[in-house]
């Protein structure tokens, strides 16, 4: 049991926010989770989710049937306020996407008149540096006598999906505070549930830190995209290549696919380029060469396709990683879509992760695809993927953009 249990409010209730606020709960804090999604409040409400997690249910059903949880529309008064709610981006000047702050304003705005002297603001949501300052100057234009009495944080959240629970406990948290009593309180509440070590710093810091983070991994994910293209147009076998290089001590190349994906490391690298244009020019590189891989890849069909008067492309897999559901900005669906647009044959999308209502077409056995397809595509390794039988494809013109299929 927290030694001092707070009134908590939680703004957004997704992938991070409901975590957050049944974690909270089952810790004793008294917690009122706050969307505006009506069919998720009314779903929590009953002790259900309403997104995929594992494990999250039972956090839920246990939160709420305590009596510490509860979800609702509108927020109240309380002691902490936590900001949890999405920040994408959107396209600015042509092609450069500049991160979309409209929730966090929107949220900001609907917490103010519940404000009191003392309060603790938590910006959790993914955010480009200066972002606290502005949740700040909100609060201030809305309640001025609140000036230097209202305290606000950055503290981002970098747990895996599918090990929200666990790593929301064991991960280091960075807390980035707007002033010293904002990172005592801080402190205190994630110290309520968090196992892992409390970086303190400021919250420009932690607003790059976060953002460095999925940076760099989109850089070195680039960096083996740039290697596939170099390896295919080589004639070299770019899986052996990188096998190869990173037996040197001090080499550790990733893997190469489709594209990447997902609503982090595809969008933060953004928040970065789009307040240092000048100056992050490695970064927007990267970025250009994974948004450009997919494109590379329906080339690629294109180019054995010519071979057959109508062939059946079989494309393996639609989530932008391996073993999820999530399809949020996935190269896949970009290609398995694309692919349905340019009549280079007909498609056949398989995907045992994804429920055939989620997406705009239909869906295929794996048993029937692998039967049926001149030309097969993987573009996800999910683990019915890996485990397919090589003598069955052996006919086939195989395009395996993750090198499973060796
Ligand atoms: N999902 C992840 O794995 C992950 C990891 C690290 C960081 N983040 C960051 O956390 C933030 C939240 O991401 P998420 O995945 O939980 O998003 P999400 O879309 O799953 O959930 C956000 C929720 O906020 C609600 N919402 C929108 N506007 C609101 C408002 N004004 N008031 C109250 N609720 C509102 C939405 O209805 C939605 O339920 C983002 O900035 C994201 O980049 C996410």
């Amino acid at each position: 049991m927290p030694r001092e249990i707070q009134k908590i409010i939680v703004m957004g209730l997704g992938y991070i926010g409901l975590p957050t606020a049944s974690m909270l709960a089952t810790k004793g804090h008294q917690v009122l989770g706050v969307d505006v999604n009506e069919t998720a409040v009314n779903i929590i409400n009953s002790g259900r989710i309403h997104i995929v997690e594992p494990d999250l249910d039972i956090l839920v059903r246990s939160a709420v049937n305590s009596g510490n949880l509860r979800a609702a529309l509108l927020p109240e008064e309380g002691d902490t306020f936590i900001l949890a709610v999405p920040t994408p981006f959107k396209e600015e000047n042509g092609n450069l996407k500049a991160p979309d702050l409209s929730y966090v304003q929107a949220a900001t705005r609907a917490i103010a008149p519940f404000l009191r002297e003392g309060n603790l603001v938590i910006l959790e949501s993914t955010s480009p540096v200066g972002t606290t300052e502005v949740v700040e100057q909100i609060i201030l234009d809305l309640r001025p006598e609140l000036a230097g009495k209202v305290h606000c944080a950055h503290c981002p959240e970098r747990v895996l999906p599918g090990q929200i629970l666990r790593e929301l406990v064991d991960n280091d948290r960075i807390i980035g505070g707007t002033s010293k009593a904002a990172l005592a309180k801080a402190r205190t509440l994630y110290k309520t549930f968090c196992n892992g070590a409390i970086l303190e710093t400021d919250s420009r810091t932690a607003e790059l830190s976060k953002l460095v983070e999925n940076s760099f991994r989109d850089v070195n994910i680039a960096f083996a995209n740039e290697l596939s293209l170099i390896c295919d147009r080589l004639g070299v076998n770019v899986w052996e290549t990188i096998a190869l290089a990173n037996r040197h001590p001090r080499v550790n190349i990733l893997q190469p696919g489709p594209g990447v994906g997902g609503h982090c490391i595809a969008v933060d690298p953004w928040f970065i380029v789009s307040s240092a244009p000048a100056e992050a020019r490695l970064i927007r590189t990267a970025r250009e060469v994974n948004d450009a891989k997919p494109h590379w890849v329906l080339e690629k069909v294109r180019a054995k396709a010519q071979r057959f008067r109508d062939p059946i492309i079989g494309c393996l897999g639609l989530t932008f990683k391996a073993n999820i559901d999530d399809m949020r900005e996935s190269p896949s669906m970009d290609i398995v879509q694309r692919l349905r647009e340019s009549q280079i044959g007909t498609v056949l999308a398989c995907d045992p992760n994804v429920a055939s209502d989620k997406v705009p077409f239909p869906l295929f056995e794996l048993k029937d695809v692998l039967k049926q397809a001149d030309i097969l595509l993987l573009l996800v390794d999910h683990t019915e993927f890996t485990e397919i039988d090589p003598q069955m494809i052996k006919d086939k013109v195989v395009i395996d953009t993750k090198g499973v299929l060796r």
